[in-house]
C-alpha cells in the first residue's frame, strides 16, 4: 500500500480509538468510584477483598438491613459482563433503559439492593462500553 494512504487511514483510525478510551475511560470510573457495581456485583475472597479474577461475574449479597428487608430484597447479583445470561436475555438496549430509568424491560423497578441509577444516556453508554471490555 501506498504510505500516503497508510497514513490517511491512520488519520481516520485515530480520533475513533481515542473517543472508545475515553468513553471506556469514563464508564469504568462511573461503574469503579460513582456507581460501586464492583462492591455488589463482584464476590470477595476468603479474606474479604474483591476477587479480582471474579470481576462483576455476580456474587451472593454480604449485606442486608438490620430490620426486616423491604419486599423482593435480593440474596444475590447477576453476571455483569457480556459472557453473561443477562446480556443474552436483554441486549444493549434493555440495559441501557435500564441504566437510565432503574426499569426492567417488563417495568418493574430495580431489586433492592440493586439502587435505581438514572444515569443520562452518555454516561448510560459509557457504563456498558466498559462493561463490554470485561471477560
Ligand atoms: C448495593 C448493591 C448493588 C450495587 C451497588 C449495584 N448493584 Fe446491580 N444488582 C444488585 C442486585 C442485588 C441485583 C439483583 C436485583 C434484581 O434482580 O432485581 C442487581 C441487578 C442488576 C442488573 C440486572 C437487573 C435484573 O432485573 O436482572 C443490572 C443490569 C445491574 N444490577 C447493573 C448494575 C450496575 C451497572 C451497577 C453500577 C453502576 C450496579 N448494578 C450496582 C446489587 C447492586
Amino acid at each position: 500500500m501506498h504510505f500516503r494512504y497508510v497514513l490517511a487511514l491512520f488519520a481516520l483510525a485515530l480520533p475513533t480509538c481515542a473517543q472508545d478510551k475515553k468513553q471506556i475511560d469514563l464508564g469504568r470510573y462511573l461503574v469503579e468510584e460513582i456507581g460501586q457495581c464492583a462492591s455488589c456485583h463482584t464476590p470477595k475472597t476468603a479474606t474479604g477483598e474483591l476477587d479480582k479474577s471474579k470481576w462483576m461475574k455476580g456474587a451472593v449479597m454480604d449485606i442486608q438491613p438490620l430490620g426486616p428487608p423491604p419486599a423482593h430484597w435480593h440474596k444475590s447479583s447477576p453476571d455483569l459482563t457480556p459472557s453473561g445470561k443477562l446480556w443474552a436475555k436483554w441486549g444493549e438496549g434493555a440495559m441501557i433503559k435500564y441504566l437510565r430509568t432503574g426499569l426492567t424491560p417488563s417495568g418493574k423497578p430495580a431489586g433492592p439492593p440493586m439502587p435505581m441509577y438514572k444515569y443520562s444516556a452518555e454516561h448510560a453508554e459509557a457504563v456498558l462500553a466498559y462493561l463490554k471490555t470485561l471477560k
